[in-house]
């Protein structure tokens, strides 16, 4: 019979790695509410036209990353390549600007590119995204940056270096799109030997040649003027302030003004969270300003900045360094025979529903086995169910850690268990 497998690029999250995974989304959500974001949940299915207006058609991600198809009545629906499209739709759909401020809300799931897998780079990924919505001042994406950086303290996260950059607005922007123009024009072997796609961006949106991946873009480019030498006194004045708020919390960043970001929507401030630990997939976390996005979909004019953790690359920088630990059981039922089986069945829906972690072992096999299960489970108490103490309408309570053994009459096993659940046991888990 065939075997089925995962996709390329596509990846199952088993155990022990998703104890880790768990790990960080507790973390990072207790992180992001103590900054007063909630959660928006938002569909893995948009239309199309969504991403094409947000993100920008000439994107790698629109132009080549796109799952899209048409649903049965022929709409182009696309699997979400991203977040922040879907929550300023959100954001507008159900009028969340009529609520009270501050608008600041996050999400965490799959998103999907179909990008050539490698280490770090999947064709489904997860990512923690936020956004923060309404505040114009610099200050809003200085506390952006703070924020990540309170993730990655909790997290334990060593080693990573915040680039920053500003990509300017729609006034000085212009003027910028026309010196890039000027240089990839200026000789026409460069304009040739420009890829295909570039060719057609150079006419359409200069700006994303700066991000292709073709070998030759990427040497043709060396030289290309920068954004920083062509932004307007207001988008200047805002990055000094934005730097300055950093200084004032201490937060060392790197000022590259070669980031550009390959989504259209970025005014102003542009940054990456950067690592040498990740190979050739540098950037655990990117975001940026986009003052312009919700008016652009028919919202209020509201100015906006966020940013999106990429969990897989998060979680290889995390392997080793995290303590993360599964929680065992505090009872474990060792029946024999079916009677034993029912009365434990029982006694253990009621545990459960008390908030106790219970397992009932497999009455088919031996005691010894069923034992050396408890015992594998990190198990703090075992109760035995054997025929004998059905007949005494008793138990025999085994404490596994203090090696004592009991028999306890049934209604004295609540009394027994009662209190010693902050005693769960817990076992570290070794990624390596
Ligand atoms: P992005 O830079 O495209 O930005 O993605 C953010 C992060 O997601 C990246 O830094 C990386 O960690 C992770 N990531 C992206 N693509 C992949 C992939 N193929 N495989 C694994 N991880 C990946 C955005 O998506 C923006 N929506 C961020 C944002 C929010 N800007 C403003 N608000």
């Amino acid at each position: 019979m065939k075997a089925y497998s995962t996709l390329k690029g596509v990846l199952d999250i088993l155990q022990p790695e998703i104890l880790l995974w768990n790990k960080i989304e507790e973390i990072t959500r207790a992180v992001l509410q103590n900054f007063g974001y909630t959660e928006l949940r938002i569909p893995i299915i948009e239309s199309t036209e969504l991403f094409i207006r947000g993100i920008g058609e000439t994107s790698d991600i629109v132009s080549k990353e796109m799952y899209t198809f048409n649903d049965r009545a022929g709409r182009s629906i696309s699997l979400r390549p991203e977040g922040t499209a879907s929550l300023v739709r959100s954001y507008i759909e159900h009028g969340l600007n009529n609520t009270p401020q501050p608008w600041k809300y996050y999400y965490i799931g799959p998103m999907f590119r179909y990008e050539r897998p490698q280490k770090g780079r999947f064709r489904q990924f997860y990512q923690i995204g936020a956004e923060f919505l309404g505040n114009a001042a610099p200050v809003a994406d200085a506390e952006i940056i703070s924020m990540i950086d309170t993730i990655f303290k909790a997290l334990h996260l060593p080693d990573v270096t915040v680039e920053v950059n500003t990509t300017g607005c729609r006034l000085c922007r212009p003027l910028y799109r026309d010196a890039l123009v000027g240089f990839f024009t200026s000789e026409a072997s460069k304009t040739n030997m420009l890829c295909d796609d570039c060719k057609v961006r150079l006419v359409k949106n200069p700006l994303r040649v700066l991000d292709c991946k073709v070998p030759t873009c990427i040497e043709l480019r060396k030289g290309a003027p920068l954004i920083t030498e062509y932004v307007c006194d207001e988008c200047r004045e805002h990055d000094e302030a934005f730097k300055g708020f950093l200084n004032e919390i201490d937060i060392k960043y790197v000022e590259n003004p070669e980031i550009v970001r390959g989504l259209d929507y970025y005014t102003k401030t542009a940054f990456e969270f950067t690592t040498e630990h990740l190979g050739a997939q540098k950037a655990v976390a990117a975001g940026g300003r986009y003052d312009n996005l919700v008016a652009d979909f028919g919202g209020p004019k509201t100015p906006a900045v966020g940013f999106a953790i990429g969990v897989e690359r998060l979680a290889e920088l995390l392997r080793q360094r995290l303590d993360v630990y599964v929680c065992a059981p505090l009872i474990f039922f060792a029946v024999l025979g079916k009677e034993a089986q029912r009365m434990a069945f029982k006694l253990s829906t009621r545990y459960r529903q008390a908030g106790v972690y219970t397992e009932i072992g497999n009455a088919l096999h031996t005691l010894k086995n069923q034992l050396k299960r408890a015992d594998k489970m990190a198990a703090r108490f075992v109760i035995i169910i054997g025929e004998e103490e059905i007949n005494k309408n008793a138990v025999i309570f085994k404490d596994l850690v203090n090696h004592t053994q009991e028999e306890v009459p049934l209604e004295g096993v609540l009394g027994c268990i009662k209190g010693k659940q902050a005693a769960y046991n817990k076992q570290k888990i070794n990624f390596s």
